[in-house]
């Protein structure tokens, strides 16, 4: 039998599978690391962590299942996205690596975009420069920190200091490279408009390749240090969104994922190039070669209702200690007993501001339309409601730039409940599905390795063997009474935007 490995290298921890080719996880094993934040807003990582973390994993994951090296046929990388490692001429990593979720761009970011002019952005890249973006983070050091920036030869994505650490090889695909602000989404390609603006030589970027290419090879060096064999090969691989949804098999368009976890993402295989005219959805080049993808990011979608019941859903919790019993299901049983749409009751579902399709940090959470009539089950069906009318605002992005939309899949903690997939179905106006699989991008990340080494003979084969319909659910009769419903909650952002402004400067006066 041929074995695949998969490796995540997230933020918080690291995850390796070991895949059978038939798609089978053998071994799953992961190591965590910390990430420091030395001022606010920044968020840094030490990049040797990866590496301690990439050799204990591999050679872990060999010994708990006992499968020779000989017969790990290839080896996928994915990661977090947007990371700036910085090297110099001996391929020391010179600072920190920078990561996504850091925000002392905004600066940067607006420098770049009034030098190329918003709309070109756009055109070129897909996205407005955001924030967590890499070329912003490289124009931050320029301006900062510019003799440590004197030094630096090249710069790497996290999973590709991985890679180059296992191959010696400096190399980055379409996927990841999207999330840089430096990459031609429509050419797949660096866009040396966007890299002048820096002032970058196409030698400081890595090659970039499509994602399920073998475009490296395990060195003797590091196969001496992982217990692989030299010669193996290693796949391109994809950013961790991209890597996710190639494991999910969002492979070809029609099909889009809806993910409930504390953040809710909606990701939608493209097979043109499409942008959203205000740059409301990310618009990447997808792991699928020669295929993009658009995808909505809502801040708090399952931490909505995390936060409810943390903060209003004490009974049920005591309750649910008494009786063993889980309290999102008390509290879902509880929803069920007020009508869609609660009479009026929306929530807007904006607690740690919003991404997709309101990109504001002060966008607050909101419940909207009380009466007497109301009560607690109304409160908890209606955070339900709002968390989903959300996720379809992604949706109904997609819609309107041409996408027709034929099954939406479902995971994370909205997958779990037959209520909560019923009111999707019934908001999306979409046949939602449940798969099989559950094991996120570094499954991806191992599938992206089995086509690079020809276990598969491409990504659509690979997913029509491994991802199983598990549940399927279609709109029933709320639809129509939803449809009515979501106009309303969609008017409210616009209604109180300004107040959501306001109110936060008020806050801030009294802290
Ligand atoms: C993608 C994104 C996250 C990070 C961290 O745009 O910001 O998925 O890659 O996981």
């Amino acid at each position: 039998m041929n074995y695949l490995i998969g490796i995540d290298v997230g933020t918080s921890s690291m995850k390796t599978l070991l895949v059978d080719e038939t798609g089978n996880v053998v071994g799953n094993v992961t190591e965590s690391y910390p990430f420091e934040t030395p001022k606010p807003l920044w968020s840094e990582q030490d990049p040797s962590l990866w590496w301690e973390a990439t050799c204990v994993l591999i050679k872990r994951v060999l010994q708990e299942t006992q499968i020779d090296a000989s017969n790990v046929v290839g080896l996928g990388l994915t990661g977090q996205m947007h990371g700036l490692v910085l090297l110099d001429k001996d391929d020391q990593v010179l600072r920190p690596c920078i990561l996504w979720n850091d925000q002392r761009t905004g600066k940067q970011c607006a420098d770049i975009t009034s030098k190329v002019g918003a709309d070109r952005v756009l055109e070129l890249t897909g996205n407005p420069v955001l924030p967590g973006f890499t070329a912003p983070k490289i124009a931050w050091v320029q301006e900062n920190e510019p003799e440590l920036f004197s030094k630096a030869v090249r710069f790497l994505l996290p999973k590709d200091y991985v890679r180059f650490l296992l191959s010696g090889e400096h190399f980055t695909d379409v996927s990841d490279a999207s999330g840089t602000s430096l990459l031609n989404i429509g050419e797949r390609d660096w866009s040396e408009e966007m890299c002048d603006v820096l002032g970058l030589s196409t030698s400081f970027l890595p090659t970039v390749t499509e994602s399920p290419v073998a475009s490296s090879k395990i060195s003797a060096t590091a196969a001496a240090a992982t217990g692989l064999h030299e010669g193996t090969p290693i796949a391109a691989g994809g950013g961790d969104q991209a890597a996710q949804a190639v494991g999910s098999g969002i492979v070809k368009e029609g099909i889009v994922s809806a993910t409930l976890g504390t953040s809710g993402v909606v990701f939608a295989h493209s097979d043109e190039y499409r942008v959203e005219p205000n740059g409301l959805l990310h618009a990447f080049c997808h792991a699928v070669p020669g295929k993009w993808h658009l995808m909505g990011v809502m801040l708090s979608a399952a931490g909505s209702f995390d936060w409810y019941k943390s903060t209003l859903g004490d009974v049920e919790s005591v309750e649910a200690d008494k009786t063993s019993k889980n309290v999102f299901d008390l509290l879902t049983l509880q929803a069920k007993t007020a009508p869609p749409g609660c009479e009026g009751l929306l929530f807007l579902p904006y607690l740690s501001g919003e991404r997709t399709p309101h990109p504001d940090p002060d966008a607050r959470g909101t419940f909207f339309g009380m009466t007497l009539r109301h009560e607690k089950a109304h409160m908890t069906r209606s955070v339900l409601e709002g968390i989903t009318f959300g996720m379809n605002d992604s949706l109904q992005l997609m819609r309107d730039l041409g996408l027709e939309i034929s099954e939406v899949r479902a995971s994370g903690g909205g997958a779990k409940s037959e209520f909560w997939l019923q009111m999707q179905a019934d908001i999306y106006g979409s046949r939602v599905v449940t798969t099989n699989v559950t094991e996120g991008a570094a499954f991806g990340a191992a599938v992206l390795a089995g086509v690079a080494c020809g276990v598969y003979s491409n990504l659509e084969v690979a997913a029509d063997k491994i991802v199983k319909n598990t549940g399927e659910t279609n709109p029933g009769l709320n639809q129509a009474i939803y449809a009515d419903y979501y106009p309303e909650y969609r008017a409210l952002y616009p209604a109180l935007k300004e107040r959501f402004g306001s109110i936060g400067r008020v806050v801030e006066k009294h802290l």
